[in-house]
């Protein structure tokens, strides 16, 4: 008896103090309590001091940026928000989280943000690329990868989805997100989104997104970086904001705000976008931070005199976080102080910041466990991933009397600066990419066709540069060869950030050594790999087949290879318009209506592009039937579905992918030629017919966007199309 009542007595001591542990136990620690609550409890504890030091982002590790000067910051307060990561070990980011967590008053965890753009270590093909796979499925698994590579390398954040519509491809930053379209770009958007945020940011494997840049960046003007856009409002949403509406929607927890100017209101300072809308008419209850400097950018851009007024507009319109501006915590607190920014806005933001940190498990598990980079890149799956991207992007643009794939050749002669390189194929913002496990295209092949083919490489010529004196021992292959494959395209550098150049055309070495390839008579295939459309308007006619297969990332050539022995059907297609020629951009197919459609055109040069936005080819072939409409007319809320049989009439399977465009002749405010508004990929086996359709909602499908950012759906006929086949719809 004695031993129970003892028992109890201790169960009952045990009980209290537990209770009184919670008791003491703060909200914001407690994760059983609703996040609202612990960042509203935490926020309520902070000083003002604590409260700017979280809206500061500082690097850590060497800068890997080059367009960014930028010391590394030697000592990281412990009060700080957050660090842009630049290494790849646990161990640096728990040593310094350790710091926050353990020498700051509150033991407010860091957030790790980096660069994962097309993925971390395990490297897939750059985002246009992945684009022309019209994957979604396959980008939202490529995205979950990098995630989990980077989660357990010590990075909570990636500087990533980049879903600027961009229509010039003399912009190096065009290599870097989903190309010409809105709908192509809000569609990899969201899957990029899930794919970084899966069901749960907390989750070990799993990152906080962050859609860029916001808004407008690919309009550049003349493609040069960093400079002014002219964007009115009525493009700025029926072009530009598409993408940002849909990964809003699809939960991206944080925004970064662009360098570009607005039609004369930098996106860094811009209330209307920042706040009015985003924050606004779209509700984002995340954080927006700024680019590296754009704030202290607001000085050259002529909107502010000093980084204190600086520092004021970029508040004030509504970004959160200063990422290495340095303008934040020099004078967030003054203007606090002096009563030109609000505490309930600085609250606001802080509590925004701290909203994300929350959401992702910081505070419960501020440490990266540590593990070997075995255990965390190269994956099986992850490779495999990489490989059936890689595939699925490459896009075959013309194989002439079907000399693709090489199945008769039995010596092959590989030549070209893109020949034996395997860094340039990583492409750009490759992050902790490593080129050496990239087999290189000349290399490739040999593997490919081997006891099939002879393969002789001859590099010929540099990149670029004036020197041919390698041509002549290229043409001594090329003569000895049935086929030769010229790999030509450009170094991972010349697409990017500030990397914009004057024309798209390849450097005049590559081309001289194109032709001078051509005089051989020999069968030419040409293989682009580079991250913008290239100029062929002028040497298309000397080569039997072109494939251009981007910068594939780790993968490297073998996909190629697949593709022209056979083994891969190519089934990618364009995400962007190939100009004839420079001086055709700005081209693409979305273009408004012109008041005289066969006039006004260019003198001198053809004015239809060389290969068309969706144009790739494949080595089977694939039969439309006709459209068939559910009905002629559909009602605001009604529902109508088209579908249109496809066919593989040819001798092997194939992939292909069905674009659906609206027309809308006449509206309140001309509407562009066509408009994607749907797109499937499936596997159509050889003699089997496919059925595809569109399920359209007319306010989802039909609907424009005004000046506002308002959804206008008028009367009247639309044409729904696919390739030159449409159907009528009455819109009531
Ligand atoms: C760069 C880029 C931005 C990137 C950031 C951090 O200047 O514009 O896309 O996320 O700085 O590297």
């Amino acid at each position: 008896m004695k031993r129970i009542y003892l028992m109890i007595c201790l169960a009952c001591a045990c009980t209290a103090m537990i209770a009184q542990g919670k008791k003491d136990t703060p909200v914001y620690k407690d994760a059983n309590r609703p996040v609202e609550e612990r960042v509203n409890d935490l926020l309520k504890r902070m000083t003002l001091e604590e409260k700017v030091m979280q809206l500061n982002q500082y690097t850590l590790g060497r800068n890997d940026n080059v367009n960014n000067v930028g010391e590394a910051v030697k000592n990281i307060p412990a009060e700080l928000g957050s660090v842009i990561y630049f290494s790849y070990d646990p161990k640096l980011r728990n040593e310094v989280q350790r710091k926050a967590m353990e020498e700051s008053r509150l033991g407010i965890p860091l957030i790790y943000g980096y660069d994962v753009i097309h993925g971390f270590r395990t490297v897939y093909p750059i985002p246009l690329a992945q684009a022309c796979s019209w994957n979604p499925e396959l980008v939202q698994q490529a995205s979950a990868v990098a995630a989990q590579e980077a989660r357990m390398s010590g990075v909570d954040w990636t500087f990533s989805p980049m879903i600027d519509v961009a229509r010039d491809g003399r912009w190096g930053r065009v290599a870097e997100g989903y190309g010409e379209d809105p709908h192509t770009n809000a569609v990899f958007a969201v899957a990029s989104v899930k794919g970084y945020q899966g069901d749960n940011m907390a989750s070990d494997k799993n990152v906080a997104a962050c859609l860029k840049h916001f808004v407008g960046y690919g309009a550049s003007e003349g493609g040069r970086d960093y400079v002014f856009t002219e964007i009115s409002r009525q493009t700025l949403w029926d072009t530009y904001m598409q993408p940002y509406i849909e990964g809003v929607k699809a939960g991206a927890a944080t925004l970064m705000s662009c360098f570009n100017d607005i039609s004369g209101t930098p996106g860094t300072a811009n209330p209307y976008i920042l706040r009015e809308v985003l924050k606004g008419k779209w509700g984002h209850d995340g954080f927006v931070v700024s680019d590296w400097g754009a704030i202290e950018q607001l000085r050259p851009q002529g909107v502010a005199a000093d980084k204190k007024e600086a520092a004021l507009k970029a508040f004030t319109a509504g970004v959160e976080m200063d990422m290495m501006n340095n303008c934040y915590n020099k004078h967030l607190g003054e203007l606090v102080s002096e009563g030109l920014v609000s505490m309930e806005m600085l609250d606001d933001a802080v509590r925004r910041v701290l909203r994300v940190k929350f959401r992702l498990g910081l505070f419960e598990r501020p440490y990266t466990p540590e593990s070997t980079e075995k255990e965390r890149f190269y994956l099986a799956e992850s490779l495999r991933v990489a490989e059936q991207l890689a595939e699925e992007s490459i896009v075959l643009l013309k194989n002439e009397n079907n000399i693709l794939p090489l199945q008769e050749a039995k010596d092959i002669a590989v030549v070209g600066p893109m020949g034996d390189t395997r860094w340039h194929l990583l492409g750009s913002w490759a992050a902790h990419g490593d080129s050496e496990r990239i087999v290189p295209i000349a290399s490739a092949l040999k593997e490919e066709f081997e006891g099939k083919a002879s393969v002789t490489f001859a590099k010929g010529c540099d990149f670029d540069g004036e020197d041919s004196s390698g041509f002549e021992e290229a043409l001594q292959a090329a003569r000895k060869a049935d086929v030769v494959v010229v790999a030509l395209g450009e170094k991972k550098n010349w697409s990017g950030e500030n990397a914009s150049r004057s024309t798209i055309a390849l450097p005049d070495i590559q081309l001289q050594l194109l032709k001078e390839i051509s005089k051989t008579g020999k069968p030419i295939v040409l293989v682009l790999s580079s991250g913008r459309p290239i100029e062929l308007g002028k040497v298309e006619a000397s080569c039997k087949a072109i494939v251009q297969m981007w910068q594939p990332g780790i993968s490297g050539a073998k996909p190629i290879a697949g593709v022209l022995s056979g083994r891969v059907n190519p089934s990618g297609k364009l995400a962007i318009t190939y100009p004839y020629a420079s001086g055709q951009i700005p081209i693409y197919y979305n273009q408004r209506k012109s008041a005289r459609p066969h006039q006004g055109k260019y003198q001198d040069i053809p004015n239809t592009p060389l290969y068309e936005f969706g144009h790739g080819l494949s080595y089977t072939s694939f039969e439309y039937g006709k459209l068939k409409a559910s009905a002629s007319s559909v009602s605001k809320d009604g529902r109508v579905t088209v579908e249109v049989p496809v066919t593989n009439t040819g001798d092997r399977d194939g992939l292909e992918t069905v674009h659906w465009f609206i027309t809308d002749p006449v509206a309140s405010i001309s509407r562009p030629v066509k408009e994607l508004k749907h797109f499937e990929k499936k596997l159509i086996r050889k003699g089997e017919t496919v059925v595809f359709r569109f399920e359209i909602t007319p306010m989802k499908d039909i609907a424009f966007l005004n000046h506002n950012g308002d959804k206008i759906l008028e009367k009247g006929k639309v044409y729904i199309s696919v390739k030159d086949e449409r159907v009528e719809l009455d819109i009531e």
